[in-house]
């Protein structure tokens, strides 16, 4: 049975991954600056990670969200204690989309509108209500085509004004450094006054942090770089180091009610526990401070490098520009250098999203490659 050909693949294998590194079949090791795309939070085979997950699947790795389960509740009191989200709710599920889609649909339970407030080149996921408020006409099916969304550019504060003031958004919902679109950021007096303008005009305020959350951006979530409240936050990616793994923190002035939200797999002990695993490691390892440390020096070596035009993002999820389209540059690093980074819908730019743990050596050997790729990449224009 053929698999139904939806993605443009490059030809490598890995089998196996360890820390930074995944390898494959012949045992070539390739140095991951993409974390499969921001999701490998504390690397790859992590051994608490493992032991964790292990433990649990032998133990219990399944059961219905009819019976208590205890590992949720740790999971969201771990989840309190390092994001310092205090007394925010949470829901679990199995994916960015989904968390997305359920903070959606829960904004427009408890305002009782309908209509979504979203921004140019963000992306939200591939369900009805997420895809529609995702900027790309392309992946939007007509049976999504019926949300009602409006898309505003980033920054423009009197468009938000306008919108919430007509009186029928339910929510705003936005990324707080982009990822699929390409590391941009809103201004702080844009995202401050969002804020204020959600408030001023019962619109709940998402924030979706499953990109730039878990501690990609040098803060626990992105939104903590600013002075805002939202009502709902979106998790996944790098919340399961892997393991499908979504969810939604919720604002304590959204009251539950039974039946408002629901799941089979979302929750379940295994998600749980390879959960916990990732938030124990990203706090025993101290992996946020490393995250700036990281940064920084990656950040100071960039700016050495003449080719790069602009670098964006924050944290450990880093845009480098390029005055041309990064496509040969990503094949180069990938098959002459073995080295994984990503791109965006800005094809000028490389996008970088290692896992948390980085170290020094590593950042240097990416740019002693770059530079290498570099010099490849101008022979083959020339
Ligand atoms: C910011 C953002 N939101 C939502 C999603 C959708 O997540 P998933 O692919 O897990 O459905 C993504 C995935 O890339 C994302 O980057």
């Amino acid at each position: 049975m053929p698999l139904f050909d939806v993605y443009l693949l490059y030809n490598v294998t890995p089998v196996s991954g360890k820390g930074i590194h995944v390898y494959d079949e012949k045992g070539t090791r390739y140095l991951d600056l993409y974390g499969g795309h921001a999701v490998i939070s504390i690397g790859h085979a992590h051994p608490n990670y493992v032991k964790a997950i292990s433990n649990q699947v032998e133990t219990l790795g399944f059961y219905s969200n009819a019976i208590q389960n205890p590992l949720q509740k740790q999971l969201a009191d771990k989840m309190e204690a390092l994001s310092g989200c205090k007394n925010y709710q949470l829901f679990l599920c199995n994916s960015g989309a989904e968390a997305n889609e359920n903070a959606l649909k829960l904004a427009s339970f408890k305002t009782g509108k309908k209509r979504v407030v979203a921004f140019s080149n963000g992306f939200h996921g591939r369900t009805s209500a997420a895809v529609a408020a995702t900027d790309n006409a392309t992946i939007i099916a007509p049976i999504n085509a019926q949300q009602a969304v409006t898309i505003l550019p980033l920054n423009d504060i009197d468009g938000v004004k306008t919108e919430l003031e007509k009186g029928d958004v339910c929510a705003v919902i936005v990324e707080f450094i982009q990822g699929v679109g390409g590391l941009d950021q809103g201004t702080t007096e844009f995202f401050e006054k969002v804020d204020k303008l959600c408030k001023a005009n019962n619109t709940m305020f998402i924030a979706d942090e499953i990109q730039c959350g878990y501690g990609r951006s040098g803060k626990f979530f992105a939104f903590q770089h600013y002075n805002v409240t939202p009502d709902i936050i979106s998790l996944a990616k790098g919340m399961g180091n892997g393991f499908p793994i979504g969810g939604i923190l919720i604002h304590p002035s959204i009251e539950s009610k039974y039946g408002m939200l629901g799941t089979t797999f979302g929750g379940n002990h295994l998600a749980c526990a390879a959960g916990l695993a990732v938030l124990n490691t990203i706090e025993n390892e101290d992996l946020i401070t490393n995250v700036n440390k990281m940064s920084e020096y990656f950040i100071d070596i960039a700016k050495t490098i003449s080719q790069i035009k602009n670098i964006k993002g924050r944290g450990l999820m880093i845009g480098l520009e390029f005055d041309f389209e990064v496509g040969d540059l990503r094949k180069d690093l990938i098959y002459n250098h073995q080295m994984f980074t990503g791109g965006a819908m800005n094809k000028k730019l490389l996008r970088i999203l290692p896992p948390l743990n980085i170290e020094k050596k590593h950042i240097d050997q990416f740019f002693e490659a770059l530079k290498k790729a570099l010099a490849d990449i101008k022979i083959n224009i020339h």
